[in-house]
């Protein structure tokens, strides 16, 4: 068997991280659950759950990830053989798995409106086809199929040059460069006549929609925007090398994604009110609306809005394809290191599963629409099943493991890297108390009372 690659430095372990959390979440599902739930007041309480509830969720992953060297199933199995827990390691294999499935459908749309964007459809007087466009293209059956499928090629191809030379490559470049492409969109969206309403509706602090579901969204969005609960973080982890500060990579990687999505909101938000439209959820707003109205809103003149389209898909498809790899590595991991299968016969293999499940997924906006499952469609099931549940099941669990299965000494050791760490080792009881008790009893009081409330 070939060596077990690590990510190169602190940089690329951040990077890597960071791209697994930036993706589809960031900029279409965290600007509108922010107006939804209070604007300001929400992002606060954003910031507490990212901070005391699921940086001690990502601290587990990673604790559990790098004392193994392993994928999920093998590192459950290492740290408590023969126990219950394997199973905690299968349910981590498959749910990345699902997401996956239903993550490349979006991907694949972002490659569809990338090419439209570049083929300039998207022009002032097509405004009126704006819903057409999208229901047409995303209801009918060969286009969305072949551009998932070009999607997940992308996904599997950088999966399969390896940790070193795909994941690590491709997110120290993109990375940076979304960076870049959300700050040219936001600047263009504020400065558009008009979106002083959408920057209000972000900023303005409206404590009376703080009800119990808020807490519960911004729960569920922070563990989905930081991909935790579904062993993506933990297989990552897994490739930090024994000298890298993990509570150091943490944050910077809480502290990136954050900041992406806040830049997101701003890229977002006032667009949408610049065009005296309604903000919706979803991904009908960012596929239907925002291209119009960044052709139709046209500061600058026609080539200038057309490139503002353009590099809004290039941002979504980059952002989306370094949170797929994520998911995909996690399944590649388990059959490289349990099943003995070579890279390319895992990516192959997951990526024929993913297409599978994906094109049910795909189909339900269209042919396969009649079919429910629990009075859901197939996509929006699968979306519920995992963001939902799968990935709250599955942060509570890791918290659990770590909080109360695995050895205190052996949690320092690892958090501290043997003690030599100091920062870390001061805040090591603080850090053991949030996992422990904290993020355990929390989340299952937000859960419960999201699904109640
Ligand atoms: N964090 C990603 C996003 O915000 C989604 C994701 C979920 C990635 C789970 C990996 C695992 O889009």
């Amino acid at each position: 068997m070939t060596k077990r690659e690590n990510f190169g430095s602190r940089a690329t372990v951040i990077m890597a991280m960071a791209g697994s959390a930036i993706g589809l979440g960031n900029i279409w599902r965290f600007p509108f659950i922010v107006g939804e739930y209070g604007g300001a007041a929400f992002i606060l309480v954003y910031i507490v759950c990212c901070f005391f509830l699921s940086m001690p969720i990502l601290l587990s992953e990673s604790i559990i990830g790098r004392r193994t060297h392993q994928g999920t199933f093998g590192a459950m199995n290492t740290l408590a053989p023969g126990s219950a827990w394997k199973w905690l390691g299968l349910l981590t294999i498959f749910s990345p798995l699902i997401i996956l499935s239903y993550y490349s459908v979006v991907g694949g749309w972002s490659f569809a409106f990338l090419c439209k964007a570049l083929a300039l459809e998207f022009k002032p007087e097509n405004a009126g086809a704006v819903t057409a466009m999208f229901g047409d293209f995303s209801s009918s059956t060969w286009g969305p199929l072949g551009c998932m499928a070009i999607f997940l090629v992308l996904t599997a191809l950088i999966v399969y040059l390896g940790v070193n030379k795909g994941i690590e490559k491709f997110s120290k470049i993109s990375i940076p460069v979304l960076f870049v492409l959300i700050v040219i969109i936001a600047i263009y969206s504020i400065t558009l006549p008009g979106s002083g309403e959408g920057v209000r509706y972000l900023v303005k602090p409206d404590f009376s929609k703080l009800t119990p579901r808020a807490y519960a969204a911004a729960l569920g969005q922070s563990f989905f925007s930081l991909s935790l609960g579904v062993g993506t973080m933990l297989t990552y982890s897994s490739y930090v090398r024994k000298d890298e500060n993990i509570l150091a990579s943490a944050a910077g990687t809480a502290f990136f994604d954050l900041l992406f999505a806040i830049l997101a909101g701003f890229a977002v938000m006032p667009a949408v009110f610049a065009a005296g439209i309604a903000p919706s959820s979803g991904p009908g707003l960012v596929f239907e609306t925002l291209p119009f109205i960044f052709s139709k809103m046209g500061s600058g003149g026609q080539i200038i809005s057309a490139s503002v389209s353009i590099l809004f898909f290039l941002t979504i498809l980059v952002a989306a394809l370094s949170s797929s790899i994520s998911m995909m590595e996690v399944g590649v991991a388990y059959l490289v290191e349990e099943k003995g299968l070579y890279r390319r016969k895992a990516t192959a293999l997951l990526f024929c599963v993913t297409f599978v499940i994906g094109a049910l997924c795909s189909l339900s906006f269209g042919s396969l629409s009649g079919v429910k499952l629990l009075g859901q469609t197939i996509f929006n099931f699968c979306d519920r099943l995992c963001s939902n549940f799968l990935m709250t099941v599955g942060a509570l669990l890791f918290s659990l493991f770590v909080g109360w299965r695995m050895d205190k000494a052996a949690v320092k050791d690892e958090l501290t890297n043997g003690g030599t760490l100091k920062g870390s080792a001061r805040l090591f009881p603080v850090i053991y108390f949030l996992v422990k008790y904290v993020a355990p009893v929390t989340i299952a009081v937000i859960f419960i009372i999201g699904i109640i409330g």
